[in-house]
């Protein structure tokens, strides 16, 4: 059976999780639509999982996600005092404070009871995998395990640990890369099929997919079920500040690039003057998440004067094909995009020789 027909899915469609972006009204409309909706809740606390989930169930009885990230929590070091310092004067330029250091966890055991409590159809890692006792308890809860990887050495561990499927991020993707192990920083067209050739389980495409051509495409390469992130950010469903919004229908859409330099990983947004000035600062940036911390009062002062610069506006390389439509509407278009295309043009040998 497929991944759409075991998850009940009538399209194989995934709204990709997105951190404080795709909440309920996001995710119940793309899972009504008969897609799969995908909570982010790397960065919400428990209480609030347990909200956003009533309110997914109120709207839909259909399947949804959850996401949760795997990383190593950091260790605060020089690093930190390092940014501060560096930071220092577009703080007092900006006027903007300084956070504490409070970094969101990992999924851990709270958030294990918590998905054994609400049963969500699907669970979906990032960086990453939980141990195995708390992977086994997900399991057995009949929840099936999604996670990514952005190489075949990646895709093959994920398999060997029981994952029910392998989200395959090409290096267009949008957010944050996956990476656990090693980042091939392949293409979704060379990376879907390289994996579904490595893995016995089904393999999710992601990664610059955009359109209905990009769906399509991705199930001729072997994939599954194509999951998109970027295209729901013009949803209206989608929680993304205005000034974050407009820069994506902007021609700045179109520069983007892999950073560590707004979280502490390895992730693709929007170019900003931030970006520039820090660029030959990568290594030397606090580990995952603290530089958020770092940077988030200076994103909402900046904002607050309409300026964008020092906001992390994760995006991917097909940005400047997002449309502004409701996400149900995006996935019903999606799918008669893919299904509808005209068949390939046939060989030069079957087509007329010479006019007559
Ligand atoms: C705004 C944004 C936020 C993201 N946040 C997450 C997240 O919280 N968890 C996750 O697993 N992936 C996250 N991703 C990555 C997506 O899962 C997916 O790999 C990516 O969106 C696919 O590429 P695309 O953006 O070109 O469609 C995010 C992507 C974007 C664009």
């Amino acid at each position: 059976v497929t991944l759409a027909a075991r998850l009940g899915l009538d399209v194989p469609i995934i709204q990709a999780p997105m951190a404080s972006i795709s909440t309920a009204p996001l995710v119940a409309a793309v899972s009504a639509a008969g897609g799969l909706g995908s909570l982010g809740c790397a960065v919400m606390p428990p209480a609030e999982i347990v909200t956003q989930v009533a309110r997914i169930r109120e709207r839909t009885a259909r399947p949804f996600a959850l996401n949760f990230f795997c990383h190593e929590p950091p260790v605060v070091d020089e690093r930190v005092d390092r940014m501060r310092a560096r930071l220092a004067a577009h703080r007092a330029a900006l006027g903007a404070a300084e956070l504490p250091l409070v970094v969101p966890p990992p999924f851990d055991e709270e958030r294990l009871a918590l998905v054994l409590a609400l049963r969500p159809a699907v669970v979906s890692f990032h960086f990453g995998l939980p141990g195995d006792a708390a992977l086994e308890a997900v399991r057995r809860a009949g929840v099936t395990v999604l996670a990514t990887a952005t190489s075949v050495a990646e895709a093959r561990i994920l398999e060997a640990r029981g994952v029910d499927a392998v989200v395959a991020q090409g290096v267009e993707a949008g957010g944050h890369r996956g990476t656990f192990l090693e980042d091939a920083r392949a293409g979704t067209m060379a990376l879907v099929p390289m994996i579904a050739d490595a893995v016995r389980v089904p393999v999710v495409a992601a990664g610059g997919i955009a359109d209905g051509r990009g769906v399509a495409a991705a199930l001729a390469l072997g994939a599954s079920a194509a999951q998109l992130g970027t295209a729901f950010l013009g949803c209206p469903e989608a929680e993304l500040p205005e000034l974050y919004r407009a820069t994506l229908r902007s021609p700045r859409a179109a520069r983007t690039r892999i950073t560590t330099l707004w979280s502490g990983r390895p992730a693709r947004a929007i170019e900003t003057r931030l970006t520039e000035e820090l660029a030959g600062e990568e290594d030397r940036v606090p580990a995952f998440p603290l530089q958020r911390v770092l940077l988030a009062p200076l994103g909402l002062a900046a904002a607050a004067r309409g300026d964008a610069d020092f906001t992390a506006m994760w995006a991917g390389q097909a940005a400047p094909l997002v449309r502004a439509l409701p996400a149900a509407e995006l996935v019903a278009t999606l799918w008669r995009e893919a299904t509808s295309r005209p068949s390939p043009p046939s060989s030069p040998s079957s087509s007329p020789a010479s006019p007559s």
